[in-house]
């Protein structure tokens, strides 16, 4: 998606509002996860929002989404955002989230969305990555208890020998 910001998005310095632009991440991310599963998604969870650098008037948006991986009615969709500069020829990269969309049926209750199959390395990476973040954030919502957080416990135990390993040395 790609968006130009005019004055009554910005705030007093001229800069690109935050909720402004989370709304602008919020629809590019419902087109992609509608999109992938073809039936009615909402937002149920936003996480790991990052305002790395401004973004100024007369500047152009440019949001990026993708599925990186459904778990069964729940998919996480990552959100990359840059700002181009017409006249100067510039991007930056300026945020990045992840949202995370459930599949409803016509009920409004959630229902299964089909599988993602990663195909490039980078898919194959985002796609094992989304797993470990699921955890972190169903951890955090108190939707998952610490005993059945297995990615979690893994990197926790991996990080203990290693650590262990490197004060035999
Ligand atoms: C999202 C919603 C449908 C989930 O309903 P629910 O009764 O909790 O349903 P379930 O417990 O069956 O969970 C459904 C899925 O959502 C996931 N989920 C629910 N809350 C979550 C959270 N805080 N973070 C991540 N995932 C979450 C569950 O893990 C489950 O995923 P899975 O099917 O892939 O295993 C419901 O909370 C809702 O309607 N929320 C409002 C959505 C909305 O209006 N969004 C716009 C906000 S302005």
């Amino acid at each position: 998606m790609t968006e130009i910001v005019l004055p009554n998005d910005t705030n007093g310095l001229g800069n690109l509002m935050g909720g402004r632009l989370l709304h602008m991440m919020d629809k590019c991310a419902a087109i992609s996860a509608q999109r992938h599963a073809n039936c009615v998604c909402v937002t149920a969870a936003v996480d790991s929002v990052e305002f790395n650098a401004p973004i100024f008037q007369n500047e152009i948006i440019v949001a990026e989404s993708q599925v990186n991986r459904v778990f069964s009615s729940s998919m996480e969709v990552e959100l990359n955002v840059w700002a181009e500069n017409p006249r100067k020829q510039t991007r930056r990269k300026c945020n990045r989230a992840f949202f995370t969309f459930v599949a409803l049926n016509n009920e409004g209750r959630p229902q299964q969305a089909p599988p993602v199959h990663p195909e490039t390395d980078k898919e194959k990476a985002r796609y094992d990555h989304a797993a470990k973040r699921r955890e972190m954030r169903l951890l955090l919502a108190g939707r998952l208890p610490l005993e059945e957080a297995q990615h979690i416990k893994a990197d926790v135990q991996a990080a203990m020998a290693t650590h262990h390993g490197g004060g035999e040395q």
